[in-house]
């Protein structure tokens, strides 16, 4: 894809240090410090949007806003509305509008889903978000990013996770900049997923990356990683 038909796309993920973003069952991923958590509301300051998968809103349950007072106040001073606008993918649109970031104010919320949503679904859903359902199984994401950018005038988009969504990006080489805290415990489980899910493929091909930073505070290790392309 076009780099000038996409926003620039960030990641930002914590991993244990046997590399596992969850745990078998797929529970929430509260494992790192109010440190970690503090410096990703930072970097959610720096995107024009949050992209989030299904799963992740669902065991999460993220509100995908940014309440911080003073990050608002800079994103302001830059010209930018208060908070990035709220992206949630789905192909199936298996969506609650009872979940928190249906409920929470804040920034704009688009769905992208496909025909196979229900009717009834899609009617709950309306009054809090824009739809856009594509005529597919499955949504390419590649359509996503152009939209985001062609109809949104989004620049950059930050994905939240999860794994399958980060994956996607990563396999149409759409990830630009992945920021990763690496925490000091270990959680083992064959089953538990990586920063690319539980597929058991390897990737069609290698995503190569320069290690652009790299911080040690209190035991966690916050990487930054900028992809290089051949
Ligand atoms: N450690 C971390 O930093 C971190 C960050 C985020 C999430 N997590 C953890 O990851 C786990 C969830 O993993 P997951 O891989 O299932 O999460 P996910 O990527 O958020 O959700 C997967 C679902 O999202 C939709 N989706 C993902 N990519 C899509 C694409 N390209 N196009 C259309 N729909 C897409 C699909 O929904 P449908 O099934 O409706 O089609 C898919 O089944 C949770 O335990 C969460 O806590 C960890």
């Amino acid at each position: 894809m076009n780099r000038r038909d996409r926003p620039k796309v960030i990641a930002n993920f914590a991993i244990t240090a046997d590399g596992k973003v969850s745990t078998r069952n797929h529970t929430p991923a509260t494992f790192t410090s109010p440190r970690d958590k503090q410096r990703l509301l930072e970097i959610r300051a720096t995107a024009d949007a949050i992209l989030v998968g299904r799963n992740t809103i669902a065991t999460d349950t993220m509100s995908m806003t940014l309440r911080d007072r003073a990050l608002q106040a800079r994103r302001r001073a830059k010209g930018l509305p208060a908070q990035p606008l709220r992206v949630i993918v789905s192909n199936r649109g298996d969506l609650d509008p009872s979940w928190k970031v249906f409920q929470s104010p804040g920034a704009r919320r688009i769905v992208f889903s496909t025909v196979r949503m229900p009717e009834a679904t899609r009617q709950a859903l309306l009054p809090h978000c824009d739809l856009h359902l594509l005529d597919a199984k499955t949504i390419p994401i590649e359509d996503v990013l152009s939209a985001l950018r062609g109809i949104y005038d989004i620049r950059t988009v930050l994905c939240e996770g999860g794994p399958t969504l980060l994956r996607s990006l990563i396999e149409i080489d759409a990830l630009d900049l992945l920021h990763l805290t690496v925490a000091p415990i270990v959680f083992g489980g064959k089953k538990a997923p990586t920063l690319t899910g539980t597929k058991p493929g390897f990737l069609r091909s290698i995503a190569h990356f320069h290690l652009e930073s790299l911080r040690v505070i209190a035991g966690e290790c916050f990487l930054r990683y900028r992809a290089i392309r051949q």
